[in-house]
């Protein structure tokens, strides 16, 4: 186990149930760096947090104001970047107090929670990433169905779905954590309350905790990752079939950003808990982590909007907009 080398670890233990004492706090230890790069990785991680937060409320800003852009594509895309934003203030924020802090310490309710919400905006970027690809499907393989089959309904059901969806499978971790017991070791190696890093600390059984992790990561990683994969299929076949340059170019357009989106998110989610590592690599699995909880956020916004003409013209008419004395 860890080497005791906190002196303030046992004020963070406190009361006592039978012969085990009980955490109430935990240490997250944080980004394994050296002391002389603190700073710079603070200024860092500050300007990428201050880049997702205003980038996304730029794309939602952006799709509210302009009426051409209120379709399913954008809808989603703004619903998007809600959760980026909200997904990487559920640790970011508190990773930075921490670099701060002489005592990097998190609550044990805290830490719940934060696991709660980490994976509740994990889950709703998957749905809202299968949401786009069939949105793009139907576009490219039935445009003249598109307006019928994607219809303002199906989209409001499809959203409200997602949210159903995540909160249980959000709800059905955190219960499960919350029936183990942490007695020895309160020393998390790691940036924030992550479900894997907490399972290796309790001291009770963690067998249906695990068993549940692998189920329900199948079904909630694994099966969107298909649909996805599967409708990006449908498209290329569709447009191999009938090729046009046109159509070529307008299909790599949105569909290569959407991929490449894709395969960031479900590469790292996917390599970190389906493929995890038996020897300790808390190095790695924090890289890998950062990938997915602070790039990927501050990516999506830049990589669905920079090249898409509807949005450049959205942002020129709301800067020109700005200009006159009414709208
Ligand atoms: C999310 O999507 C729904 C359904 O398309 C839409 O009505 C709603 O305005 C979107 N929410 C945000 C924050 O963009």
């Amino acid at each position: 186990l860890m080497p005791f080398n906190f002196p303030l670890i046992m004020h963070y233990r406190t009361g006592v149930r039978g012969n085990q004492t009980i955490v109430s706090e935990f240490l997250l230890l944080g980004l394994p760096i050296q002391p002389e790069l603190k700073a710079p990785c603070y200024v860092l991680f500050l300007a990428m947090y201050l880049t997702t937060v205003l980038g996304n409320m730029l794309i939602i800003l952006l799709i509210h104001v302009d009426s051409h852009l209120h379709t399913p594509m954008y809808l989603f895309l703004s619903n998007l970047s809600f959760s980026d934003i909200c997904f990487s203030s559920v640790t970011i924020p508190k990773l930075l107090v921490n670099m701060q802090s002489e005592k990097p310490a998190i609550p044990y309710p805290g830490c719940l929670a934060q696991m709660y919400f980490f994976l509740f905006f994990a889950d709703l970027e998957s749905f809202l990433l299968v949401a786009m690809a069939y949105d793009r499907y139907v576009a490219i393989c039935y445009p003249l169905h598109y307006t019928v089959i994607m219809s303002p309904k199906l989209c409001s059901f499809l959203v409200v779905l997602s949210w159903v969806l995540t909160t249980f499978h959000a709800l059905l971790h955190t219960l499960l954590m919350s029936r183990l017991s942490f007695c020895a070791n309160n020393i998390i190696p790691h940036f924030f309350c992550d479900m894997s890093a907490l399972l290796k600390l309790a001291c009770s059984d963690t067998r249906p905790n695990e068993l549940v992790i692998f189920v329900m990561g199948g079904l909630i990683l694994v099966v969107p990752f298909l649909l996805i994969i599967t409708s990006y299929a449908h498209i290329i076949s569709s447009i191999l079939k009938v090729p046009s340059v046109r159509g070529i170019r307008k299909a790599f357009s949105t569909c290569g950003s959407h991929l490449s989106v894709v395969s960031l998110f479900y590469g790292t989610v996917i390599g970190l808990y389906l493929c995890p590592s038996t020897n300790n690599s808390t190095v790695k699995e924090t890289v890998m982590s950062i990938m997915y909880t602070v790039v990927t956020p501050m990516l999506n916004p830049f990589i669905y909007s920079l090249r898409n003409q509807d949005m450049k013209g959205a942002f020129r008419k709301l800067l020109a907009g700005r200009k006159l004395p009414f709208p």
